[in-house]
């Protein structure tokens, strides 16, 4: 079949048809996608076409076998990851974004969202005098901030790492509770992976302050070119906050790079109950947050702040080439003028990160910002820091629950204790599988302090009051009758 310019063109009725499927989906009422009877594998999987089937029967595809076998995570109650489902205004900028402005090079709307966004973005988490890039997740923006390091730490030595890499032994350290990520950076960033120094942690899962400066006096006048102190604001286990005010003094005591990864705890700070916990993020050199987490852009969205965009320029500037040198006009002092979107590049965001194509993320980040301001985004961390607080509480309180770590954001580490049960990391194993088998709602669960918790994560903006009360009642209930099995 012929592709059909007039049907491909009928945006508006495709996504009208694709937005159906989209609110059946969202009301969460369909089985899991794993289930004895469903035959979406085989349907899809088959050898390539030689030949279309039109957009209509995609469309139905995509109705019929691909939304519906979806994933659990935009649930209400699933608070398994720090990945959530997306908001309605995120998703509809996203559209906008993938149709209307493919590449954020130009003088475009676009393109100027980005800059907007990320100014609305760190004046919201306070780090005003910070400038951003935005790149496609925690991962990569650690891996942006860490670059900066590394060109920083190398430039101080009057080398630029960049350009040329990097000539002596490094060292990072990282809190033992930081992103795995982190040391993947280094692999990436040619440091390597053992160059990062795990920093113990206190028993809230906190950087210990005294391990960090034995650490950095173990490395001084040896060598070691010492990098970078990453802290977390908001760690994926527990949602610890590490002292970052301390961390900072020392930083700046022996001149290395602070990184704050704030991946998801970074919006915390619209909390004003927590607030101080985030002094002393004034000093950090580079921080990171994610607004694809706790704000609900759609997946792909994170952000990286420096104090001067021109490091990040310098660590990751591609080399010329002709068919980009030619494609646009770039504005010179012979051609000073701007008369159309592709007389200048606009920001050269291509050049502070890994990426030259890339989506225009920023209007995502200024719609969900625009739809509800920043009292909207408070509320809803607040909501979500008083579940963690409400499951806390309920822990606390009833014998047959134990509170294993104290919330300091939205995630609650907790456990059924039965009585009598000696191996409860098992019996909670077997009670979280339940959970999920159960598919409403779906902690994950973690290890606090050597014991098996179940670890609700509250950052979906669906999610409300209901689902911790109802996670409760399933925990309550389950653990009842796995007890009751065991006589
Ligand atoms: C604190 C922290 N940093 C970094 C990451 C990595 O982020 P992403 O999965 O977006 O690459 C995560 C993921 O959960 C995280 O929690």
């Amino acid at each position: 079949m012929q592709p059909d310019l007039a049907e491909t063109n009928n945006i508006q009725k495709l996504i009208s048809q694709i937005g159906g499927g989209l609110d059946q989906f969202l009301r969460f009422e369909h089985p899991d996608a794993v289930r004895p009877d469903a035959n979406w594998r085989e349907y899809l999987d088959v050898s390539l076409p030689q030949h279309g089937v039109g957009i209509d029967q995609v469309v139905e595809d995509l109705l019929k076998q691909v939304i519906p076998n979806g994933s659990p995570i935009p649930k209400p109650g699933f608070t398994s990851f720090i990945t959530t489902g997306a908001t309605s205004a995120s998703v509809l900028a996203s559209t906008a974004a993938s149709i209307a402005s493919p590449q954020r090079y130009g003088i475009t709307s676009f393109n100027l969202l980005e800059d907007v966004s990320l100014r609305w973005l760190a004046t919201m988490c306070q780090i005003g005098h910070m400038q951003g890039v935005y790149s496609s997740g925690g991962s990569v923006a650690n891996l942006l901030a860490l670059g900066a390091a590394r060109q920083h730490a190398f430039e101080k030595l009057g080398h630029d790492a960049g350009a040329h890499g990097v000539t002596k032994p490094v060292h990072i350290y990282a809190s033992a509770e930081s992103h795995h990520t982190i040391q993947r950076s280094a692999g990436v960033l040619g440091i390597g992976r053992r160059a990062i120094q795990d920093i113990a942690c206190d028993s809230q899962g906190r950087m210990r302050v005294d391990a960090l400066r034995a650490a950095i006096e173990k490395d001084r006048d040896c060598g070691i070119v010492q990098m970078a102190i990453v802290a977390c604001a908001g760690t994926t286990n527990t949602g610890a906050i590490d002292p970052l005010n301390e961390i900072g003094e020392i930083a700046k005591e022996y001149g290395i790079w602070f990184h704050v990864d704030g991946a998801y705890g970074l919006p915390g700070i619209l909390d004003e109950r927590i607030r101080h916990l985030y002094d002393g993020l004034e000093m950090a050199d580079s921080v990171i947050v994610d607004p694809h987490k706790w704000l609900g852009a759609a997946v792909g969205v994170a952000a990286t702040f420096v104090r001067d965009r021109q490091l990040l320029f310098r660590a990751f500037t591609q080399e010329p080439a002709d068919y980009l040198e030619g494609a646009i006009e770039q504005t010179t002092d012979s051609a000073p003028t701007i008369e159309h979107s592709l007389d200048d590049f606009g920001v050269p965001y291509y050049d502070f990160g890994v990426e030259l194509s890339s989506p225009c993320r920023g209007v995502v980040v200024w719609a969900m910002i625009r739809e509800i301001g920043v009292e909207g985004m408070a509320q809803r961390m607040r909501r979500h820091n008083d579940m963690a607080t409400f499951i806390a509480k309920a822990a606390r309180e009833h014998p047959n629950l134990e509170l294993l770590l104290e919330p300091t954001l939205s995630i609650c580490c907790f456990r059924y204790v039965a009585p009598g049960v000696t191996d409860l990391d098992a019996f909670n194993r077997q009670l979280h599988r339940r959970l999920i088998r159960e598919n409403q709602n779906m902690p994950s669960t973690t290890l606090v302090n050597g014991k098996l918790a179940l670890r609700p994560c509250f950052v979906g903006a669906r999610t409300s009051h209901e689902q911790a009360r109802a996670l409760l009642n399933d925990v309550l209930r389950i653990g009842q009758e796995l007890a009751l099995n065991l006589t």
